[in-house]
């Protein structure tokens, strides 16, 4: 494809979008994907063209096969999981970001997207409201940056011990902390890190699902009298299910007295905290040795932009830095080589997305939005509080609220049946998308709230839709 081809092709495709995007806006396109397993597979040739195929034979394919395909997570209507909002102005971002198509080996492989990056992450940590010492680096993944965090962890525990005669040079076993309500990526992290799913303690929680403090220290303590060296914890600024917020403050005291890691996931929340009312929930964030905001989720950069801040970088270069004759430079030592401060070698300008967005939108811009989305889930946690039969089962710090309808007389197994009978109606009906989810051993429905396009009204229309379908009244 030459310049002129692409230039022409590029137009094409990006009305495209233009109109998808004006269409799922709408909601003309049904939430859910009605796709059933296999079906695009089946709609697709086997193996490769032979022949070059023109572009609009790929276009034609894109309306008629691909998006059929697409469960629609920018639709207003979309409610699920937690919002992944790819503002347009990020688009446009990650488009100049692949038409570079620069390759970040060293500082001198892309000055600019080594340099941009400090400049997009610094600008995130400014209006996070994080102290000064925090220096952040763009990883893929919440995932990737607890992995991260938990190497460093287990480095720092054994004097860099592990980085050089691996886990076999462990004296004692080494225990991480979280609470039951983490996500499933620091059980991941910690099982890929070495410290093996027998060494992950699951701190009790408090009413509001949040880990307790004083469980932690207590747990501590039991490790210390079986012989297990304690390394680290993670707490959560916005747990998955519930959108619980560990005390920090309380928990980086234990921590900090124990000479433990301590890691925050805000991967969801903690895009809140560009919100100066919001930082509270995070008090005594300045204890933190690291942690993951995700971009990508509410903020509005498209996946994947997960910003990973650290105390002190040069755990991560101790434990991370490769330096092969072929990537050194002159400019070694006087620029950061974020190939030192992560697993990959090679990254791409993704904070090309983070600047365009934060640009577009200013500062101002965002905090409004996440403010809307804020007012948003508290106005539909107070119709749930008036309503007869419906209940809400955990405090609403963030944008999420979580829902049961309860008719009398229905407990148990038959209010479960009950749960995901209504929300599978409501995805199926095309019109919102909720997410079904446990809690404490039974069926609950998280209602998330945040999507870029979802204004007022269809929060309501939602509200409408939930009622009619579980309380089974006329439309
Ligand atoms: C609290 C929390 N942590 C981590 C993750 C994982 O994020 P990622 O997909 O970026 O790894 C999620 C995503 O749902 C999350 O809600």
């Amino acid at each position: 494809m030459t310049p002129e081809e692409f230039r022409a092709a590029a137009h094409t495709l990006v009305d495209w979008i233009a109109d998808y995007r004006a269409k799922v806006y709408r909601g003309e396109l049904p939430v859910l994907s009605p796709n059933r397993p296999g079906e695009l597979r089946a709609a697709l040739p086997g193996a490769p063209p032979e022949a070059p195929e023109p572009f609009d034979a790929v276009m034609r394919d894109l309306d008629a096969i691909i998006l059929p395909g697409c469960t629609h997570w920018q639709s207003p209507g979309f409610f699920g999981y937690f919002p992944s909002n790819s503002a347009l102005a990020a688009v446009l971002g990650d488009l100049a970001s692949t038409g570079l198509a620069q390759l970040g080996l060293n500082w001198q492989s892309s000055p600019a997207l080594t340099e941009l990056e400090e400049v997009t992450t610094d600008w995130l940590r400014q209006m996070l409201g994080l102290p000064e010492a925090f220096r952040g680096v763009i990883q893929g993944t919440a995932s990737e940056a607890t992995l991260v965090a938990l190497i460093c962890a287990r480095e720092r525990a054994t004097a860099y011990a592990a980085a050089r005669g691996g886990l076999q040079s462990a004296s004692k076993p080494l225990v991480i902390y979280v609470s039951a309500h983490a996500h499933s990526s620091v059980d991941k992290a910690a099982l890929l890190a070495g410290f093996g799913r027998d060494q992950l303690r699951l701190v009790a929680t408090d009413e509001a699902f949040a880990m307790r403090a004083d469980a932690l220290e207590a747990t501590i303590r039991e490790d210390l009298a079986r012989g297990a060296q304690p390394c680290a914890v993670v707490a959560t600024t916005g747990t998955t299910g519930t959108t619980a917020i560990d005390p920090i403050d309380a928990i980086g005291q234990v921590a900090q007295a124990h000479g433990l890691w301590l890691h925050v996931d805000g991967a969801m929340g903690g895009s809140a905290m560009i919100l100066p009312e919001c930082r509270p929930l995070w008090a005594g964030i300045e204890r933190a040795d690291s942690l993951v905001v995700n971009p990508h989720k509410w903020l509005g950069v498209s996946m994947d932009c997960s910003v990973y801040f650290v105390r002190d970088p040069q755990h991560l270069v101790r434990v991370m830095s490769t330096n092969p004759s072929y990537l050194q430079t002159g400019a070694d030592g006087a620029a950061v080589n974020y190939r030192d401060w992560g697993i990959p070698l090679g990254r791409r300008m993704r904070a090309l997305k983070l600047w365009f967005l934060i640009r577009e939108q200013g500062v101002a811009g965002l905090q409004a939005r996440l403010r809307r989305d804020l007012t948003h889930a508290r106005w539909f946690a107070s119709r749930v509080d008036a309503a007869e039969h419906w209940v809400r089962l955990a405090p609403v710090p963030l944008q999420t609220v979580c829902v049961r309808h309860e008719p009398p007389g229905l407990v148990g197994e038959a209010l479960d049946a009950h749960t995901l009978d209504w929300v599978g109606r409501i995805n199926a009906s095309g019109k919102a998308y909720l997410t079904p989810s446990q809690l404490d051993g039974r069926w609950m429905v998280r209602v998330s709230f945040g999507v870029e396009m979802t204004e007022r009204e269809h929060v309501e229309a939602l509200w409408r839709l939930m009622q009619q379908i579980a309380e089974g009244r006329a439309a």
